[in-house]
């Protein structure tokens, strides 16, 4: 008999679960809300990254089957060859409008406009100057890319500035940064940046998938919220979180958007966006423009978790955004942590190693627009209590 070729998985498997990293899916039972039930178990919800409520917005469902009803469920083709629909490039303009740019396009995800876009604008000879915590798609493209990788120690535009001094003056350069930092909820230090960027000619790029429809005026991010608006060459969007759909877009100047249809991989060679998704996104936009107090509601409510959290004694970082890390130390601990508060009633997904360094494993609290007061309290009394339990508090 043939022997499963795969079988070291197993053993890799087996490994994730002596370190306590081994996690099993939890599965949502309901619609992605506030207070919801996840594997049967009616659950006050900090996992999501749904903070606006979007997913479920009526104005969003609504476009999304009546694009349904007109359009079906699938464009059939990639964007280049059939798959692009008016509504595709509805969404573009209007996304271009809201970010205040030439142009945008919209990808598939933010995943693949982060790893399409780098791998398509550099090349081996190029080199990327990159935070240290940028998110796994930035890594992605650069690997993709074939440039040399320069990592600067978190936020610290000091010793990218140093690490750029060393660098040929003829290279090309890439300096990129999230906006926010999606396991910290810090925010990358976008003045510094920029002005380091203009100083030493380099191609300054923003991923702000959990900026967007969080920061700035109406949602518009990092660069609106530090006024940094013409000084970023690539900003990147996601549509997958705040705006409750599915998606990632590049902004930029129209050579730039041009050049990424043209060029960028995963705009070439994965099918578009089905009509309902589209739909929706251009709704999402609309509810930003129009109804700027749900954004309001997310920061009202940020404000009133994060102080509980903190008059409790839970150490949470150095958070600037709806995302609070509870740190617990090491991986066991932060699943525990995790664990406790889902019997408590309180989904908060538990982070270790290596998605964060490995004694800095955490629960990752994001507090949404929709979330009540009773449903905060609810989850502020469960972490007191289970804090009070595993001695972290
Ligand atoms: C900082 C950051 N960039 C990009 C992405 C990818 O976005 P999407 O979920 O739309 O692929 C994520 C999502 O995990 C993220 O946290």
């Amino acid at each position: 008999m043939r022997q499963d070729p795969l079988s070291y998985l197993g053993d890799e498997l087996e490994s994730l679960k002596q370190q306590n990293l081994y996690r099993r899916l939890r599965v949502l039972d309901d619609e992605q809300k506030a207070h919801t039930s996840f594997d049967h178990t009616s659950v006050v919800n900090l996992s999501s990254n749904n903070y606006l409520g979007l997913t479920t917005h009526p104005r969003l469902r609504q476009k999304a089957l009546e694009a349904v009803e007109a359009f079906g469920v699938g464009t059939g083709s990639v964007r280049t060859i059939a798959g692009t629909m008016a509504m595709h490039m509805e969404l573009e303009r209007k996304l271009a409008e809201f970010k205040k740019v030439e142009a945008v396009v919209v990808f598939q995800s933010g995943f693949t406009a982060n790893a399409g876009t780098v791998s398509a604008i550099l090349s081996k000879d190029d080199v990327v100057i990159s935070d240290e915590l940028n998110h796994a798609s930035i890594i992605d493209g650069c690997r993709l890319s074939r440039a040399a990788i320069k990592v600067f120690p978190h936020k610290d535009a000091g010793a990218a500035r140093k690490i750029i001094q060393g660098l040929p003056a003829g290279q090309r350069k890439l300096l990129i940064t999230d906006g926010v930092f999606s396991m910290d909820g810090d925010l990358g230090p976008l003045p510094e940046l920029c002005a380091l960027a203009e100083e030493t000619g380099c191609i300054m790029m923003v991923d702000d998938a959990h900026a967007s429809g969080v920061f700035g005026k109406n949602g518009r991010g990092t660069i609106d919220h530090f006024d940094m608006h013409g000084r970023v060459d690539v900003q990147v969007g996601t549509l997958s979180k705040a705006i409750g759909a599915l998606g990632g877009y590049v902004a930029g100047t129209k050579s730039l958007i041009e050049f990424l249809y043209h060029r960028a991989r995963p705009f070439l060679f994965s099918t578009s966006h089905p009509p309902a998704v589209a739909a929706a996104c251009i709704a999402a936009i609309d509810v930003l423009l129009e109804e700027p107090e749900i954004i309001d509601r997310l920061w009202e409510n940020t404000r009133f978790f994060k102080s509980g959290l903190e008059r409790l004694g839970f150490d949470t970082g150095a958070s600037e955004s709806p995302i609070t890390p509870v740190i617990a130390g090491d991986s066991a601990r932060a699943m525990k942590l995790s664990d406790r508060l889902f019997q408590e009633g309180v989904f908060a997904q538990g982070i270790a190693f290596p998605t964060v360094a490995k004694d800095k494993a955490r629960v990752r609290t994001i507090v949404t627009a929709t979330h009540t007061r009773e449903d905060l309290q609810f989850a502020l009394d469960a972490f007191g209590k289970v804090g009070t339990e595993l001695g972290l508090v």
